[in-house]
């Protein structure tokens, strides 16, 4: 089940970074962070609610078992990647209507989502 979240975080990832290789190419770029926001969910999803029905422990939720720093750490990073995932949909979505006035806000969004995506699958690997 965590290896399954640890392969879909990485496909997140290779999205990601397809999507900022095509920035500039909304045919592209669009669908493709959209489609590491649904493999990050999925993720989320199984992280968050697999151990519950599994009824294992969970070195990435920390259910069952104790808390620890690290694992502070990376729920921290990972909700604010969440949130400005969602940013990252409305500004897009503004753009998209033709508000080209979104874009420099986006592309700052982009740089703090950037720095908490990565943050958040490097701690993910760190987890006891
Ligand atoms: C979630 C992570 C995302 C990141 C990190 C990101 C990052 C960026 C960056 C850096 C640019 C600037 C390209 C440039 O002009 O140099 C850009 C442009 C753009 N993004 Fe995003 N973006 C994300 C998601 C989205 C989403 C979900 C949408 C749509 C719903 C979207 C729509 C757009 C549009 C329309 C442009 C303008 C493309 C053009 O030049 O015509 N982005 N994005």
């Amino acid at each position: 089940m965590i290896t399954f979240a640890y392969v879909l975080a990485t496909i997140a990832m290779l999205l990601i970074v397809a999507g900022l290789i095509t920035a500039r190419q909304r045919r592209r770029h669009v669908p493709l962070m959209l489609s590491a926001f649904a493999f990050d969910m999925v993720g989320l999803v199984i992280v968050e609610f697999g151990p519950m029905f599994s009824g294992r422990t969970d070195p990435v939720t920390g259910v069952l078992t104790e808390p620890g720093p690290m694992k502070v750490i990376h729920a921290s990073v990972a909700t604010l990647a969440v949130v400005l995932y969602v940013a990252q949909i409305v500004t897009g979505r503004k753009i998209l209507a033709g508000d080209r006035s979104r874009l420099p806000g986006h592309k700052k969004l982009a740089v703090f989502f950037l720095a908490a995506r990565l943050a958040a699958y490097v701690t993910m690997f760190m987890l006891p």
